[in-house]
Parts: structure tokens; sequence; C-alpha cells
């Protein structure tokens, strides 16, 4: 029989393709989410992909009762995929309330609702941002450097919440995944990423003005100690990332003892914000145009991930390169220029 695993935040980004991946291998997937940054249209488009409709449930993860009800309604969950969170660094800094209200509570009801249904397998979306300002490239064994943001905190705290889990009860058995930029679309252009408002992020931007929604790219500083002055990060395939969270989870289901482990999830090169610039260009089949502006606070120089781990233990690396995430992102975005429209 199909397991069971439980997607919160599965009606987002990295969620959405995640549960087409996992539908594609065989499992049985429940989405748990609250739509305050998603829609209910990916469901329509994972089901037009896979042909499998994923559960659905709207709801809170701060809501015991509804948490609750949710485990009752759907007795067979074996793992949960973690995804939900407010994720925009920014805002984080204006709402810190919001942002530790929202992803430590989230997660600490998640928890407290997971033991009392006697499920204790958990994947965790951590990122690059608790390496901090440690030198390049970033490996599992590096500590933890102070956050700059709340919202960097929160991926730290619940880091250790979990770990902590584990020390008092080993019968948990945690993955903290920490990814790098996620990029692209899946290959159909039927998902992708559909931010509201302004973009933060450096790829739904360039696209939005490769798609003539935003006059030009507004690139945050080229004074940087980079080959070309401007910023350098790790983008990854959103299909690639997806592809890693089947690994990891086949992987810990496969292992004999609980335990907490820790990925990078990256491909292991850095890229500049001038050199996405140049390949989405490439892909979209005209010149973006953009402007040098100041440095973005907090934003540091290069960011890319040693992913060696990975690739030993859960025999997963990347496989698509910027050319392709550039190519997968405009599909979606010139088929989709509003994005998602429930
Ligand atoms: P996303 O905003 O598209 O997806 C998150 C989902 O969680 C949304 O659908 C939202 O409605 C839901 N959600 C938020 N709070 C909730 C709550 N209290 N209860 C139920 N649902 C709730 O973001 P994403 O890019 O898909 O990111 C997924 C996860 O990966 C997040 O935890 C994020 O912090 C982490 N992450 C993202 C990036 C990135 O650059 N996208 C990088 C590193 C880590
Ligand atoms: N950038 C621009 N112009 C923009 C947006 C970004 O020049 O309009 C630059 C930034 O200065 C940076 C690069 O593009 O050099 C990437 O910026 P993003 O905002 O796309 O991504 P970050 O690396 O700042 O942060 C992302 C997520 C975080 C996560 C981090 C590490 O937003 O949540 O990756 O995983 F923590």
């Amino acid at each position: 029989m199909a397991q069971t695993i439980l997607i919160t935040g599965g009606t987002g980004f990295i969620g959405s393709h995640t549960v087409v991946e996992l539908i594609e291998h065989g499992y049985d997937v429940v989405i748990a989410d609250n739509l305050s940054n998603s829609k209910l249209e990916p469901l329509n488009r994972i089901e037009r992909i896979t042909g499998t409709r994923p559960r659905f449930h709207e709801v809170d993860m701060r809501d015991r009762d509804g948490m609750n009800a949710l485990f009752e309604a759907e007795p067979g969950i074996q793992a949960v995929i973690h995804f939900a969170g407010l994720k925009a660094v920014g805002e984080s800094v204006e709402k810190p309330l919001e942002y530790y209200e929202n992803n430590i509570n989230g997660t600490l009801v998640l928890c407290e609702t997971m033991r009392a249904h006697g499920c204790k397998t958990i994947i965790f979306s951590s990122s690059a941002t608790v390496y901090g300002e440690n030198p390049v490239p970033y490996v599992e064994t590096m500590q933890k450097l102070p956050a700059s943001n709340p919202y960097g905190w929160t991926k730290w705290m619940i880091e250790e919440i979990l770990t902590d889990l584990h020390t008092a009860d080993p019968t948990w058995n945690v993955m903290l995944l920490r990814y790098f930029n996620p990029i692209g679309a899946h290959p159909s252009g039927l998902m992708g990423e559909d931010p509201r408002g302004i973009p933060n992020n450096l790829l739904p931007y360039v696209a939005q003005v490769a798609v003539g929604r935003r006059e030009c790219v507004h690139v945050f500083g080229n004074d940087y100690p980079t080959a070309d002055g401007t910023g350098e990060r790790d983008y990854i395939h959103v299909m690639d990332l997806a592809a890693g969270h089947v690994a990891a989870l086949e992987w810990m289901l496969a292992q004999p003892e609980p335990s907490v482990e820790i990925f990078n999830l990256g491909t292991g090169k850095g890229t500049s914000v001038l050199e996405i610039i140049r390949a989405f260009s490439d892909a979209c089949g005209h010149e973006i145009p953009y402007v040098i502006d100041p440095r973005r606070p907090g934003d540091l120089p290069a960011s890319w991930a040693d992913a060696t781990r990975a690739k030993e233990i859960l025999g997963w690396e990347a496989k698509y390169d910027i050319a392709q995430m550039c190519a997968d992102s405009w599909n979606w975005q010139s088929h989709n220029p509003e994005g998602y429209t429930d």
C-alpha cells in the first residue's frame, strides 16, 4: 500500500512541485495549507500533470483543533514534509512577532499533533541562511552563525527545536534540509512561482520584467568582492529540489534507527546577478533592462553549497543548469503572465 505523506505548505512554490514528484513516485499525498501565500489552483495543475488530485485540508498549522482533526481524518500519515511558513526576509524585519508566531508556533503545534498521533518522522525546510557569514562553500558541519533577520532566526531555532525533540525522545526521525536558491518551474509550464505583490527574490522579478509586468531589474550592488561585483548565489531548479525531498524521504524511511540528519540541497556553484540576467535574456529571446542600485541591507556577497554529502549519502545531485532553470521559468511566466488565477 502507498505510504501517506503530509505536506504542510503543499500549495506553495516548493511544496507543490514536491507533491508532483511524490505522486509520481507512488506516494499518497495529503496537503495542509492555510492559503496565506498560495492559491487552490496548484491542486488543479498537480492533477493535470499527475492524473491524481492530492487530498487538501485548508488549515492553519497553529490551529490545534484543526490540525488534530486533520490527523484524525487521515489516520495513516507516516511522515511530514514541513514547508509551511512565512518566508519574506524584509517583511520579517518589519513584522518579527508575526514571523516568530507563525513559523515557531506553527511548528510546535504541528509536532505536538504529530506526537499525539504517533507520527514522529519529519523533514524540515531549512535554509542556507543558517550559515550566516561562514566562508563559502557551506558545509553541513560548519557552526551555525547568528541570523541577520527574524526569518533566518526562525529557521535557526526550528532546527534546534527539532534536534532537541530527538534528544528527548530518540524515536523522532528528523531531517533538516538546507535549501539554497530555488528557481525554475515544472517543465510543462503548468506550475511555477507565483509571488504576491512585488517579488523580493531575483528570479521572479527578472521574469516579471521579461514578461512586461515591470520596467527593469534593480541590481542590488555591483561592488561586492565577486568576479563581476554582483552577488553570487547557488540557484537550484525547483524540480531538482523536489527530487531531493523524495531521495531524502526514501533514505530516511529505510534507516534502521531514527536520527537527526542535515543536508544541503544546492548545486555547489555560484552564479552572479548579471549572469542570471544574461541567461534569462537568452531564454526569453530579448534583452532584459536593468539598473545598478545600492546594496540591499543584510545581503551577503556570495552563498553556495558544498553538495557532497547529499550525493554521497542520499545518492542525489542536482542535474539542471542555469540555462534550463531560466528556460523553465520563462515557459511558466510566459504561459501564466499573471501567475495562478483561481
Ligand atoms: P511559499 O510561500 O510558496 O510556500 C509556503 C506555504 O506555506 C504557502 O502556501 C503558505 O500559504 C503556507 N503557510 C504559511 N504559513 C502557514 C500556516 N501557519 N499554516 C498553514 N500553511 C501556512 O514558499 P516556498 O518558497 O515554497 O518555501 C517553502 C519553505 O521553504 C518555507 O518554509 C521557506 O522558508 C523555505 N525556504 C524557501 C526558500 C526560497 O527561496 N523559496 C529558501 C530556503 C528555504
Ligand atoms: N537581487 C537583486 N535584485 C532583486 C532581488 C535580488 O539584485 O530585485 C540580488 C540579491 O542582492 C542577491 C541575489 O540577487 O545577490 C539573490 O537574491 P534573492 O532575494 O533572490 O535571494 P537571497 O539569496 O537573498 O535569499 C534567498 C531566500 C531566503 C533564503 C536564502 C538562502 O529569499 O529565504 O535565499 O536560501 F534564506
